[in-house]
């Protein structure tokens, strides 16, 4: 395809993408409204034993030995910060780029978000920057899968081993993805999966807490699973009359969405990863980055983005984010900001929330926080997640992206000259 002599839709030519793109998500049909009429048919809108067959489903799905439903994911990860049951000011380290679920209800149990650099190749926690945020007080690493993409999970493995650190695995994005064969979700001591309307298998608003370790799984049901407290066949049952203060039972009819969307997971995968692959292949020869599945890890989409180097292809994100939207893509900015330079923790907002013993200035100061990789990689392009099989749009979109990038000096010229009239 040589598109070098198109003129590009942002200098007056023929826009690439003319077709439209139909794609809807969630994907849910008469499967998904028989569960749902079938829960209130039956009546029991909130104890429903459909609860307890999505935590079936999810362990059968994933592989692990216990599951425990939320209403979302981010009660599940309050759960898991509860289930570790560490002492208030004591650090975790997470990754700063990810959405505040990932860090924020820690803050809650007193516990403190050390914020970690992310590594340009998997765009999870860097190895070397939880090496060099390692204290004394450091007791867990929260690790996220981001967009789908499993993290170098061999390093962190090593790294939790050798400092005697706890894993809690935020797959919020990676529903189906794998690290050497495992299901995200299940590689470190206790994983969460939000089911939020968005996610690859959305439950409207829902969460799952996995574990191997029944201790675990055993607090995190005293927190807020009334119902399971009561069943218990441990001293932990005196807390049913109180549970630790929240409430975090699913609603059965997410349940029961969920349970469907599970079903059809590895087919609505494959129909983004094949769309996404196809597409990713043609956007590497342009010299982006598309993060495809390498070796053992094998990926899965929530959102597809791509990155580039502005030192190769030399057009700022905005100018090229125009230049696309003018062919017809949908494309965007990033969507998520990087949590250490929030207000929230660099105008110490944060201390409104954290039960802490320490005194202000013992505090950290988060506006000194310097995470240098994640803040240069600012070149990032959200792409639709083609989320039915359409490859006359993809190639489509391959063709936008290429006139663009091998007209880049003509599209800088003219915005040059616009900008001077503009003056
Ligand atoms: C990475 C990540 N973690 C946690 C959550 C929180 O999940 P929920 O929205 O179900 O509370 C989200 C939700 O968008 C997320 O993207």
């Amino acid at each position: 395809m040589n598109t070098d002599h198109e003129l590009p839709a942002i200098l007056g030519g023929k826009p690439a993408v003319e077709l439209k793109n139909t794609d809807t998500w969630p994907l849910l049909g008469k499967s998904e409204e028989e569960a749902v009429l079938k829960v209130i048919r039956e009546g029991n809108i909130s104890t429903h034993p459909i609860i307890r067959q999505l935590e079936e489903d999810y362990k059968s799905y994933t592989g692990a030995k216990y599951a425990l439903a939320h209403n979302n994911g981010t009660s599940g990860l309050l759960a898991a910060f509860f289930a570790l049951d560490l002492q208030p000011d004591d650090e975790i380290l997470v990754p700063s780029a990810t959405f505040w679920a990932s860090a924020l209800p820690m803050l809650w149990l007193g516990l403190i978000p050390v914020f970690c650099d992310s590594e340009s190749e998997t765009l999870g926690i860097c190895p070397k920057s939880i090496e060099k945020n390692i204290s004394a007080k450091t007791k867990a690493i929260v690790v996220v899968h981001l967009w789908g993409v499993p993290c170098n999970m061999e390093e962190i493995l090593r790294l939790a081993k050798k400092y005697n650190l706890k894993i809690i695995e935020d797959a919020s994005h990676a529903h189906g993805a794998t690290w050497n064969g495992q299901q995200c979700g299940t590689i470190g001591d206790i994983g969460v999966l939000s089911l939020q309307g968005d996610k690859l298998a959305p439950a409207g608003e829902g969460g799952i807490l996995l574990t191997n370790e029944y201790k675990y799984y055993e607090r995190a049901i005293c927190l807020g699973d009334i119902t399971r407290i009561i069943e218990l066949e441990t001293p932990q049952r005196r807390f049913a009359a109180t549970s630790f203060g929240i409430k975090t039972r699913i609603a059965p009819v997410s349940a029961a969405i969920g349970i469907e969307q599970l079903k059809k997971l590895n087919q609505h995968n494959k129909i983004r990863n094949d769309n996404i692959i196809y597409l990713s292949q043609k956007l590497e020869t342009l010299g982006f980055n598309t993060y495809l599945s390498q070796g053992n890890k094998q990926r899965t989409y929530f959102e597809f983005y791509i990155s580039y180097d502005e030192n190769k292809i030399q057009i700022p994100m905005t100018q090229l984010i125009e230049a696309l939207r003018q062919e017809g893509c949908e494309v965007a900015p990033p969507r998520y900001v990087l949590l250490h330079q929030q207000p929230f923790f660099t105008e110490g907002h944060f201390k409104k929330i954290l039960r802490s013993a320490l005194a202000d200035s013992q505090l950290p100061d988060y506006s000194k926080v310097k995470l240098p990789n994640i803040e240069r990689q600012g070149n990032f392009i959200k792409l639709p997640s083609f989320t039915s099989s359409n490859t006359a749009l993809l190639d489509q979109y391959a063709k936008a992206f290429s006139k663009v990038v091998n007209n880049v000096p003509k599209i800088l010229a003219a915005n040059q000259s616009f900008a001077v009239i503009a003056e």
